[in-house]
């Protein structure tokens, strides 16, 4: 495979993904697919940008036309498609807006791609990107399989659980060389500070106070992402067609322990006193539909491809944190504007 057109490649985990692939395979011709919404920003990928293996196209995949037409110039063989609207509170207010991108974008990538191999998909590829969150919510204990059943509780989650059946359908009805990964929580450089950890960072920063949904007793299961994408490389280059893989970190965290263990290693970059950024947790508002815990049995992935994690937790956060205390500007840039009016709205009130 020689053209690969990545979705959503500037966003959070997309652009980890871009640079792995334009690093690691210069002989592919990378382009990255982004419309540049509010979470899509190209500082995310500059150190590549020059890179005669790269290629920008701003497009909007929601767009049937244009998606259709870019196809068709360029003969994409495979596909690895992450753009999509991700933040479940967002979901919550505006459930169109996921339906639109995350249903009907990558529907018209299906037949986008459909149209062009029609049916002679010898060596091509087409990689959806999904999460666990389709599964649901899990109780006190056990994990999410690749067999368990689908159970999607918020907006976002139900849009991408219909993504994920498109995908399969299109495998089934049309054979189209489908792959398919549901991931737990990511967190590392670049995410987006309307998520947990990177909204609590920069808050500590700014001596804002931390809002914890609820008891604070959710769970997650905590990934770095540039472990997700080598595992999105090995599934893309190694992955069974029509094959469905878990992955998460086997490291899972309430919330509130997790917010402690931040404002710990904060206070110690920061040079504040231990304990003082945890005065600053104030209990909110609960999320609807809260799921209570995500935990991924990624043991398919493990001894199939022979992928695991690569960094501890304490690695991964230290790193994390390093990153946005030395990249302030980039911080705020896109905590400006359009991003205040949604922080007003989303947490005026709350508590
Ligand atoms: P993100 O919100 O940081 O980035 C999304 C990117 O998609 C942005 O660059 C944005 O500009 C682009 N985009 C949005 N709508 C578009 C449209 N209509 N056309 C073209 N581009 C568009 O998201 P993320 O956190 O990096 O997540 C990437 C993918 O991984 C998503 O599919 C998400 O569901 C999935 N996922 C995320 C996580 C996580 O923890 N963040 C975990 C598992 C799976
Ligand atoms: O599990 C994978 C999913 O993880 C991805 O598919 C989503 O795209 C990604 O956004 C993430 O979803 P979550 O809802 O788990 O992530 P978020 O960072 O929004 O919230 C993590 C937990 O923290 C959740 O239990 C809600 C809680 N929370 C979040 C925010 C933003 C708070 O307590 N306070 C907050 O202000």
């Amino acid at each position: 495979m020689k053209k690969i057109v990545i979705t959503g490649g500037a966003g959070f985990i997309g652009s980890h993904v871009v640079r792995r692939f334009v690093n690691n395979y210069p002989d592919y011709d990378i382009y990255n697919l982004d419309a540049l919404t509010y979470a899509g920003n190209l500082e995310n990928i500059k150190d590549i940008e020059d890179k005669p293996n790269y290629k920008f196209i701003k497009a909007d995949i929601t767009d049937a036309a244009a998606i259709s037409a870019l196809f068709k110039e360029h003969a994409f063989d495979g596909v690895i498609h992450l753009a999509a609207e991700s933040h479940v509170d967002r979901s919550i207010t505006d459930p169109l807006a996921f339906v639109r991108t995350n249903v009907e974008g990558t529907l018209n990538l299906l037949n986008a791609f459909k149209e062009l191999w029609a049916g002679n998909f010898n060596g091509k590829r087409f990689y959806h990107v999904s999460t666990d969150e389709v599964y649901g919510t899990l109780g006190a204990e056990g994990l999410f399989t690749e067999e368990t059943p689908y159970a999607p509780n918020s907006p976002y989650s139900a849009s991408k659980a219909a993504s994920d059946h498109f995908v399969r359908a299109y495998g089934e009805t049309y054979g189209l060389p489908y792959v398919l990964t549901n991931c737990s929580n990511n967190y590392g450089p670049n995410h987006f500070p309307e998520k947990l950890i990177p909204l609590f960072i920069n808050n500590i920063i700014n001596n804002k106070s931390l809002p914890v949904y609820g008891d604070g007793n959710y769970t997650r299961d905590w990934l770095f992402v540039i472990d997700h994408a080598v595992a999105i490389d090995k599934v893309f280059h190694e992955g069974k067609n029509h094959q469905t893989y878990n992955i998460g970190g086997f490291n899972e965290w309430k919330n509130i322990d997790l917010v402690r263990l931040l404002c710990k290693v904060m206070d110690a970059k920061l040079g504040r006193a231990e304990g003082e950024s945890e005065k600053l947790i104030t209990y909110v508002k609960d999320r609807p539909g809260h799921d209570l815990r995500y935990a991924i049995d990624a043991s398919k992935i493990n001894k199939e491809l022979n992928w695991e994690p690569s960094v501890t937790f304490e690695e991964g956060l230290n790193f994390t944190v390093d990153w946005f205390l030395n990249n302030q500007e980039w911080l705020k840039n896109v905590t400006s504007g359009a991003y205040m009016k949604y922080y007003d709205n989303q947490y005026t009130n709350r508590v």
